[in-house]
């Protein structure tokens, strides 16, 4: 096939990009997200601070506009994301303990019921584990509401929309290393206990090489019983850049339960990175780096 979404399709998989809602107007970018994508993620528009910018009053005009674009597309539409450290509204980052607890999960609630039925897979919980050698979870004021936060998070998106996938997602997982395994042991333990979970998300924002066991990683993951999504791929320009774009690709198809590629934005000029780290540069031309995904695919 001569597009990736359609290449993708051929072996039952997605190939997503990031949108934003402001961009939509422009023709470039609308022109390549249409042809050439079957899934988007709402880059910054279903986040907490965007849903609900004060307590209790959710705002979905934006998210429905990322939704609406996925639906015309026929496109899925991955939720992206219910809880996270970051980009809370600045109410709930002056709340602790059960109030803030509480307004998480009806949070969570509230953003998973407007969706229901229409979103194919939600990152519930974003980032939640540390980085470096600790293995740990991640300091941050919905931790300290108790380590059971998680698992509350996804049993309440599992009720509010029980058709939606439901991913831990998180970043600097991209080979087996003390966050990943700490992270593939929460998920082996709501595995035992019954905790809804479908899926892990791995970021994959990438510098200029590519860790040697990103596909055994992937792969003990899916060995879980969970699906596997790279959901925010971006690579470093300068490097390899191509090469590792093939080789995140390849990795992805050599996993059966690895479900579906995203693309952190669709231009080098749409990234939240200043390192030209996507596939079309800022005319909309395809790189390098695209001619390499599509032959992997
Ligand atoms: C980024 C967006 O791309 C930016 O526009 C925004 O200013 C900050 O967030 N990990 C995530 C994404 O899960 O939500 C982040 O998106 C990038 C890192």
């Amino acid at each position: 096939a001569s597009t990736l979404g359609a290449s993708a399709a051929q072996t039952g998989r997605y190939y997503g990009a990031a949108i934003a809602a402001g961009r939509l107007g422009d023709s470039t970018y609308t022109r390549i997200l249409t042809t050439e994508f079957n899934s988007v993620t709402a880059e910054n528009e279903m986040k907490w601070d965007a849903t609900e910018p004060s307590q209790g009053r959710f705002t979905y005009t934006n998210g429905d506009r990322i939704l609406n674009q996925g639906i015309a597309m026929g496109a899925k539409v991955r939720g992206h994301a219910l809880l996270w450290h970051q980009q809370q509204p600045g109410w709930a980052q002056s709340l602790s303990g059960t109030a803030l607890r509480n307004a998480a999960i009806n949070h969570v609630t509230q953003v998973a019921t407007h969706y229901r039925g229409k979103i194919h897979t939600w990152d519930v919980v974003n980032e939640a584990f540390a980085d470096g050698g600790s293995g740990a979870r991640r300091d941050s004021n919905l931790q300290r509401t108790g380590n059971d936060w998680i698992e509350a998070a996804f049993r309440a998106a599992r009720t509010a929309d029980p058709a939606a996938k439901l991913c831990y997602n998180d970043y600097n997982t991209d080979g087996i290393n003390a966050k990943s395994t700490g992270i593939y042991n929460m998920v082996r333990d709501f595995k035992a206990r019954g905790v809804p979970i479908d899926c892990v998300g791995l970021q994959s924002h990438l510098g200029t090489s590519l860790d040697s066991t990103y596909q055994a990683n992937i792969q003990r993951f899916a060995d879980l019983g969970v699906d596997v999504q790279i959901t925010e791929l971006d690579v470093q320009q300068g490097g390899n850049q191509a090469n590792i774009y093939g080789a995140v690709t390849r990795a992805c198809l050599a996993v059966a339960r690895c479900t579906g590629i995203t693309v952190w934005g669709i231009r080098d000029t749409d990234s939240w990175r200043n390192d030209n780290p996507l596939l079309f540069d800022g005319s909309g031309n395809k790189k390098a780096a695209y001619t390499s995904v599509l032959n992997a695919l």
